[in-house]
């Protein structure tokens, strides 16, 4: 009998069944040893507590709670006092003078790029992604008949690699998409290289005679650290589309809160505004939460104590750096991105279950022999899982 799940869903499901196996592996590990005793590092949910202007946002919304409508549909590229908050939030981050009319508010940065995908992709179109990726983005991009090409990044430093971008670049290239700070590689793309991406798109976009258009998924640009700096992306293309949220900054992951800031200097950026505004309405989301859009707003300045995260990665270097894993230093985000012992990093995460400890295989992110471990952890828990690294590490590379 046919099934009455679709073959695209069924085939996606089976293709993740390993994620799912290691996902009711992790589970059994919990119910069999406590939640306390499995140092779950598998998850990037943002743990931080929500800066003291969110409570006060609530408060506020409290006060208003009675009010007819106080809870009923906004516009679909949400209110505009919210958008002229967000337009004033972003030309200060990338630089540039942006108005509401570039800004829609969507559910979270992922809903801004199925979106934007929505709004531009035909079928067959291409969206050309450096890997290793945020792994949902390959679904995102056949939710709407696009074809999902990747190129490499330096595998000593998970840089942009143009060459291997612009090998990768043809005619059927409509968006190139990158995501800096990374997850899951922590790597911030400098400047330079950025500078070199818009100069080659450039170039590209006048060979074919149309514009390729660069998306910059954003939602970790506040978790940098040491003092580093995540190059703004709109002033250096016209074709920029900024998707960003404040799952991160501000730990609202669930309340969905994001947007697509368009570049003002985007020749088609009305043309395109009106489009995305219509594909957040007709794909279901209509408009973002009425209710984290306020805290939003009355919270846009503040964020999550930074310094925390920081500690957390200095503490997870140094005891991954002891143990002997070979990894390269996080600047941003909140995951790192080890070289998996071995080679095989499906049967290294199974070995790292055995010491109590969940990962990911960097296999899901399109880079196979890698894993991640999101530091989204009190320090405790990565102090505790000390041994367990050790001893996963000396099964596959025994001490001389
Ligand atoms: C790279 C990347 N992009 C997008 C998202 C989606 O974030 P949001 O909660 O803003 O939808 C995530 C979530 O973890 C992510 O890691």
């Amino acid at each position: 009998m046919s099934s009455i799940v679709s073959k695209q869903i069924s085939s996606y499901t089976e293709r993740a069944s390993w994620i799912r196996k290691m996902f009711e592996t992790g589970m059994q590990l919990k119910q069999k040893y406590g939640n306390d005793a499995v140092y779950d590092f598998s998850i990037g949910n943002p743990d931080l507590p929500a800066p003291p202007a969110v409570a006060e946002g609530l408060k506020e919304i409290l006060k208003k709670a009675g009010e007819p409508f106080a809870f009923g549909y906004i516009p679909n590229a949400g209110s505009p006092w919210a958008r002229e908050a967000v337009a004033r939030h972003v030309a200060k981050e990338q630089g540039v003078a942006i108005t509401k009319e570039e800004i829609i508010l969507t559910c979270g940065a992922a809903g801004a790029i199925n979106a934007l995908f929505r709004a531009v992709l035909n079928p067959g179109e291409e969206v050309l992604v450096p890997a290793p990726f945020f792994a949902e983005y390959c679904f995102y991009v056949e939710n709407f008949q696009g074809v999902f090409k990747t190129a490499a990044t330096n595998p000593d430093t998970f840089e942009l690699d143009l060459e291997s971008l612009e090998a990768a670049l043809t005619p059927k290239t409509k968006v190139v998409l990158i995501n800096t700070p990374n997850n899951p590689t922590g790597q911030i793309y400098s400047e330079k290289t950025l500078r070199e991406l818009a100069d080659l798109l450039r170039r590209k976009s006048a060979e074919y005679g149309r514009p390729i258009l660069l998306a910059a998924d954003e939602p970790y640009r506040t978790l940098a650290y040491d003092h580093a700096v995540v190059p703004p992306l709109l002033p250096l293309y016209s074709h920029t589309i900024v998707l960003n949220s404040f799952s991160k900054s501000l730990s609202m992951a669930g309340e969905r809160i994001g947007y697509v800031a368009l570049s003002p200097d985007m020749p088609e950026r009305h043309e395109l505004a009106a489009a995305i505004l219509m594909t957040n309405r007709i794909l279901g989301f209509v408009n973002l939460p009425v209710i984290g859009q306020s805290i939003m707003v009355a919270a846009i300045d503040s964020k999550v104590n930074v310094d925390i995260y920081e500690r957390r990665r200095n503490l997870m270097a140094k005891i991954l750096k002891e143990a002997g894993y070979s990894f390269v230093m996080p600047k941003g985000g909140f995951y790192f991105f080890p070289k998996a012992p071995g080679g095989d990093d499906i049967a290294f995460i199974h070995r790292l279950q055995e010491e109590l400890i969940l990962g990911v295989p960097g296999t899901g992110f399109g880079c196979p022999g890698y894993f991640r471990l999101a530091f989204c952890v009190d320090e405790s828990v990565i102090q505790h899982a000390a041994d367990g690294f050790k001893k996963a590490l000396r099964h596959f590379e025994p001490e001389k």
